[in-house]
C-alpha cells in the first residue's frame, strides 16, 4: 500500500520520549483551525488511517508519529501502552496539533479514556469507528475480531460491538505474529510465510464461528494484509467475508469532530 503523499505530512521534529502529557507543568494554548491533525500508531500501520484522513480532508496537514522504536505494543501490559500513548500524545501536542487520532487499536483500548480526560484537544480512537462499521456490515450478526493480544485481552471490541447491537455474537482472536510480519514488509497476497500464519489463525476462528460473515481488522497494521486475509477467509468460510477496518470510519469521525469544534482548515493546501 503506498504511503500518503508526504508533502501533506509535516516532519516530526521532537523527541517522542518524555514525561506524560499530564502533570508535567506544560500549558498548551487552545487549538487553532490552521494547526495540523496529529496521528499516532506503534509503527507503520497507522499510515492506513493517515491516508484515509488525507483523502477525506485534503485541505488538512498531518503530523504522524509511528513509534517504530517500541513496536510492537500489542504484547505489552495496558499500563505500558498507556505510558507510551501519553508520550506520543505529548509529542503531538508539542507539534501543535488540533486533534489527536489514536490510529492504533492497542493504544485506543488502553488509553482512550485517559487521553480524552487529560488532553486539551479532541481525541478519537480506532475501536468505536471499527465496531460501528462492522455492526452495520454484518447480516448474520456473527462478527469476528482479529487484533493484538492486548486489544483482545482488553475486551474493548466486544464492549463496543455489543453497545452497537446487543444481539451480535462476537468472536475474537489474538494474532500476535501478524504485526512483525507486516513490519518486515511480508505483505504480498501470496507470501508463503504470511499465508501459513494467517491460515492457522483463521482456521481456528472458523472452527469457533462458522456463521461469521464480517471480520474486523482490529489492528491498523492488518489492512496491509487485506488481499491475503480476504482470499484465505473466503476459502475457509466458503463465501466472501466482509473485512472491516477503522481507517475510513476514523476519517469520517475526524471530519465530524473538526466541524463540530469549528476547527476545519480554512485554506486549501498550496
Ligand atoms: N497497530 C497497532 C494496533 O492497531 C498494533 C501493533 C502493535 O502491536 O504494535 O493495534
Amino acid at each position: 500500500m503506498p504511503a500518503p503523499d508526504s508533502s501533506s505530512i509535516a516532519p516530526a521534529t521532537r523527541d517522542p520520549q518524555g514525561p506524560p502529557a499530564d502533570g508535567d507543568g506544560v500549558a498548551f494554548a487552545p487549538p487553532l483551525a490552521t494547526q495540523a491533525i496529529g496521528v499516532f500508531d506503534s509503527g507503520v500501520g497507522g499510515l492506513t488511517v493517515a491516508r484515509a484522513v488525507l483523502a477525506r480532508l485534503p485541505g488538512e496537514r498531518l503530523v504522524y508519529l509511528g513509534d517504530t522504536a517500541r513496536v510492537p505494543y500489542g504484547m505489552r501490559s495496558a499500563q505500558t501502552v498507556l505510558r507510551y500513548s501519553r508520550n506520543a500524545a505529548r509529542f503531538l501536542l508539542h507539534n501543535t496539533v488540533k486533534l489527536v487520532l489514536i490510529a492504533c487499536n492497542t493504544a485506543s483500548a488502553a488509553a482512550l479514556d485517559e487521553l480524552r480526560a487529560e488532553l486539551p484537544v479532541g481525541v478519537l480512537g480506532a475501536v468505536e469507528p471499527g465496531a460501528a462499521a462492522a455492526a452495520a456490515a454484518t447480516h448474520s450478526a456473527v462478527v469476528g475480531v482479529i487484533g493484538t493480544l492486548a486489544t483482545v485481552r482488553s475486551g474493548a471490541y466486544e464492549r463496543a460491538l455489543l453497545a452497537q447491537n446487543p444481539a451480535l455474537k462476537v468472536h475474537t482472536a489474538a494474532c500476535p505474529l501478524l504485526v512483525p510480519l507486516i513490519e518486515e514488509g511480508w505483505t504480498a497476497e501470496h507470501d508463503p510465510v504470511s499465508e501459513l500464519v494467517v491460515r492457522r489463525y483463521l482456521t481456528e476462528l472458523r472452527q469457533r464461528a462458522p456463521a461469521l460473515d464480517t471480520l474486523v481488522l482490529g489492528c491498523t497494521h492488518y489492512p496491509l494484509l487485506a488481499p491475503l486475509l480476504q482470499r484465505v477467509a473466503g476459502e475457509l468460510w466458503g463465501h466472501p467475508i466482509a473485512l472491516v477496518d477503522s481507517a475510513q470510519a476514523m476519517a469520517e469521525a475526524a471530519a465530524a469532530e473538526l466541524a463540530r469544534r469549528q476547527l476545519l482548515s480554512p485554506d486549501p493546501l498550496p
